[in-house]
């Protein structure tokens, strides 16, 4: 197991993996097989793969502290960074094919429709995470304070969860459904958390510091 996790073909494997939903997205516009609104059956897609990144993401660290397995940790930068691109390319469906570029239709919609005021609020919020996410940018901003940026990651899900639940007019149960599994992974962090600072001898050191979402070295 620790070998298939370290070796450099997983990596591989696991970036071809990520690269499917974008892959799957191409095919279908090449065949035609987008229905009769392709620029919604693109925005959904891209939507729901940010959000589906941005959990799998989240879920590296209980996944590496339950199994104690800390090799995942060198999936979390990768898994993080297709979360910014499908959201960038969720981003860009909206700005280019539904809005072409109207920047004045666009600060009226974010204005009236707070699911998009909360969904670009998410978006930005990952801004930031992707462009520190390289080794030099870890050593510029030292260790804390990344770690600190980084955090951002778990409003970016909770805005992400609202932005689905706010967008969906009738049936809210998927968005109900990532709201519980960000819910858990959070509450999962804070248990980790509240444990560590309730240790007689202190927080053991680096256990109740999360580590940055990109940071590969455990
Ligand atoms: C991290 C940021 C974001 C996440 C996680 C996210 C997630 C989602 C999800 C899950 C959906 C629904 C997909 C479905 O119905 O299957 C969606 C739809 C949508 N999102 Fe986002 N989104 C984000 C940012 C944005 C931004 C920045 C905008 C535009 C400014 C945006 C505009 C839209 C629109 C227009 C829809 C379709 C709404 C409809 O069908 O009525 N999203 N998004």
């Amino acid at each position: 197991m620790i070998r298939l996790l370290t070796s450099k073909w997983t990596k591989v494997v696991v970036f071809a993996v990520c690269l499917f939903p974008l892959a799957s997205l191409g095919w279908k516009a090449l065949r035609g097989e987008m229905g009769a609104n392709p620029v919604e059956f693109i925005t959904h897609a891209t939507g729901d793969w940010t959000l589906r990144f941005l959990v799998i993401t989240l879920a590296i660290t209980p996944l590496r502290k339950i199994t104690r397995v800390p090799q995942f940790i060198r999936f979390r930068r990768m898994l993080g960074l297709f979360a910014f691109i499908y959201a960038c390319l969720h981003f860009s469906t909206y700005m280019v094919l539904d809005k072409f570029f109207d920047v004045a239709e666009m600060l009226k919609d974010i204005q009236k429709r707070r699911f998009i005021t909360v969904g670009l609020a998410a978006f930005v919020l990952i801004i930031p995470l992707a462009v520190t996410s390289t080794a030099a940018m870890i050593r510029r901003l030292g260790g804390k304070r990344w770690q600190l940026l980084h955090r951002l990651i778990y409003v970016s899900a909770v805005l992400g969860v609202i932005h689905y639940y706010w967008l969906v007019k009738s049936d809210v149960r998927k968005p109900l459904e990532y709201a519980w599994m960000v819910g858990l992974l959070l509450a999962f962090r804070l248990g980790v958390w509240v444990v560590d600072r309730s240790r007689p001898c202190g927080p053991r050191s680096g256990s109740s510091v999360e580590l940055p979402v990109t940071a590969e070295s455990a």
